[in-house]
């Protein structure tokens, strides 16, 4: 599985989300952040806004859910045309079941853990997911710094995926910009979302090929 750059809109232009889709083309997927100003302290967009934006899109949804009570609400984002939907371990009380509806509708799916919550209750269960998000930021805003003392946890997350055999693939979310894929990619990320890092270059498309290069340098000498 090679490497993927998944820029977030959060940091577009709301008022031109379909331009700025347009302008990560040679990305990999876009990143949505959905939040519900309960689970984290923002609120973004919704249901409709990400319906419109998956029929708009050049590249694929990869929707991060920042919502309570993921087990009501996740399915009718895999509907709305997401092609990989993420929740929240902390907000979702039956993960497993919830992870088979989501497959069953036909999107890849993902579970995210805050910097605070360990991936080792995960580690027996990984199969049932296509993606670990290890949250390198507390979720709700873009433009933070990455948090150095997530690294350990990348590392065990890896460690448990390649001891399990699954191919399940770790995404990491926050912070992540040239000064630091390449630390968290020798670590053992795949899938790489940066928000500001992208939209905030002065050359979107270079900043992602220069995103790309620096994490496929680090995975391989890793
Ligand atoms: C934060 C969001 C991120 C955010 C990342 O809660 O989940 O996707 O856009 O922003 P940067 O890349 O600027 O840290
Ligand atoms: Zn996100």
């Amino acid at each position: 599985m090679g490497i993927l750059i998944n820029p977030s809109i959060l940091s577009a232009d709301f008022a031109n989300l379909e331009r700025d889709l347009g302008a990560i083309a040679r990305a990999d997927y876009a990143h949505v952040d959905v939040m519900d100003n309960h689970f984290v302290p923002n609120l973004t967009i919704g249901l409709p806004v990400v319906t419109r934006l998956a029929e708009v899109s050049p590249v694929p949804l990869d929707v991060h859910l920042m919502i309570d009570d993921a087990d009501r609400w996740a399915p009718a984002f895999a509907e709305a045309g997401a092609a990989s939907v993420t929740f929240h371990l902390e907000a979702a009380s039956a993960p497993v079941r919830l992870a088979r509806e989501l497959r069953r509708i036909g999107v890849k799916v993902g579970v995210a853990l805050r910097p605070g919550t360990a991936v080792e209750p995960l580690v027996d269960l990984l199969p049932e997911f296509d993606m670990v998000l290890v949250m390198t930021v507390e979720p709700g805003f873009g433009g933070q710094s990455f948090i150095e003392g997530t690294l350990p946890k990348i590392r065990r997350t890896r460690a448990a995926i390649t001891a399990s055999g699954a191919p399940v693939r770790v995404q990491v979310d926050g912070g992540v910009s040239r000064a630091t894929i390449g630390t968290i990619a020798a670590a053992g990320a795949d899938v790489f979302v940066a928000g500001s890092a992208v939209y905030g270059a002065p050359d979107i498309p270079a900043e992602i090929d220069a995103l790309r290069a620096l994490a496929e340098a680090a995975s391989r000498s890793s």
